[in-house]
Formats: structure tokens, sequence, C-alpha cells
């Protein structure tokens, strides 16, 4: 069985935000998120005003946090705030099962379009959104720091996923 089909996704809660960090860390040495930003996002991510989708993959048998993902919504436009995955289970389709759950979110909020910025140098990420559609539309200069690395700014449109969707599965 794969890592992928052994993960369990569910919602994140401010408990996991202590494990979550320990991730961060590791996968974003540089520019690690804060304590409160992730207080932050999850402050807005529950009740009839919720602007936020967070969710973590969870290991059923150990307990342990094998990834994370969060989207905000802004009006009809929602960007992917992060996504990441344990080392260890790269390539296993976490990446894809956690970008899946925040199109669905992003779904779910009436979002026509979903941005993102990701490092110019980070491959991996942007092949992961190239799959799913994402397509470049810009540069953000300096927008990493510290390190002044400049972001790609990638862009999906919703009805265009739903309909490549629909053709896959044969349910247009
Ligand atoms: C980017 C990131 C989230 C991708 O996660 P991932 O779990 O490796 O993603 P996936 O497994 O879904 O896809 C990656 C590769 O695995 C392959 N794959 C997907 N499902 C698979 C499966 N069941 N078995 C084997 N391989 C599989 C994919 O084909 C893909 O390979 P390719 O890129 O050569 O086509 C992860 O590398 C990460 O956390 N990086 C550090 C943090 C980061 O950079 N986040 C993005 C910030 S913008």
């Amino acid at each position: 069985m794969s890592a992928a089909t052994a993960a369990v996704l569910r919602e994140m809660r401010w408990w996991d935000i202590a494990p979550v960090l320990e991730l961060e860390h590791a996968l974003f040495p540089d520019d690690a998120w804060s304590p409160g930003m992730f207080w932050s996002e999850l402050a807005h991510a529950r009740g009839p005003g919720a602007t936020r989708h967070y969710v973590v993959a969870e290991d059923p048998a150990t307990g342990r946090i094998t990834g994370y993902a969060g989207l905000a919504a802004l009006g009809d436009l929602s960007d992917v705030q992060t996504i990441a995955v344990s080392r260890e289970a790269w390539g296993t389709g976490l990446g894809s099962e956690l970008l899946a759950d925040l199109l669905k979110a992003a779904t779910a909020f009436e979002c026509a379009t979903v941005l993102l910025e990701v490092r110019v140098d980070n491959l991996r990420a942007q092949k992961l959104y190239e799959r799913f559609g994402f397509e470049p539309i810009g540069f953000r200069r300096g927008y990493y720091q510290p390190g002044n690395i400049d972001a790609l700014v990638m862009r999906l449109t919703m009805h265009e996923h739903v309909a490549e969707n629909a053709q896959e599965t044969g349910t247009e």
C-alpha cells in the first residue's frame, strides 16, 4: 500500500499547529511560517463567514502528520497559501491529494480562479501545479526573503479545470 492511500485527509485544527510547524521548518528552512501565521489562518477557517480551508494528511496507524495545505478565498479569487508533504512521502501522490482537496474547497467557495506563488527554483512543485492545469502568468521579483528569490505566479481557471475533470471521468 502506498503512503498516499495510507494517509487520511482531515481539517487542520489548532492542536495540529505544533506538528505542522515541525514539518514547516524542515521543508521551508529559509522562510518558515510562524505559529502566529497558522493561528491567524485557522481563526478564519470555521463558521458561516469562513474564508480559509486548511487540511492535514494523517497516518492513521501512527497519528503522524505527513502533509498539510491551505487555501484562502477572497471573493471569486482564491489563493493556495501553502502545501507541503514530509520528504519521506514525496512522489507517492500525497501532494496531488492535498491539491485536489484545495481545489474542491475552491469550488465550494465558488471561486472562478485559483492563484498561487511558487519559487522559480521549485520545479517539483511547479510540475505538480501544471499537472492540475495551472499556467504561469508572471513573476513577483524578490518575493521570497531572505535570499531575494523570485516567485512564479500561476493561475487555474476553475471552469476549465471542472470541464477537464468531467471529460476524464466521463461525467459532463
Ligand atoms: C511539492 C510537494 C508538495 C509535492 O508533493 P508530492 O507528494 O511529492 O507530490 P505527488 O507525489 O503528488 O507528485 C509528485 C510526483 O510523484 C508522482 N506520483 C504521483 N502519484 C504517485 C504514486 N501513487 N506512486 C508513485 N509516484 C507517484 C507524480 O507523477 C509526480 O512525479 P513527477 O513530478 O515526476 O510527475 C512536495 O515536494 C513538498 O512538500 N515540497 C516541499 C514544500 C514545497 O515546496 N511546497 C510547495 C510550495 S509552493
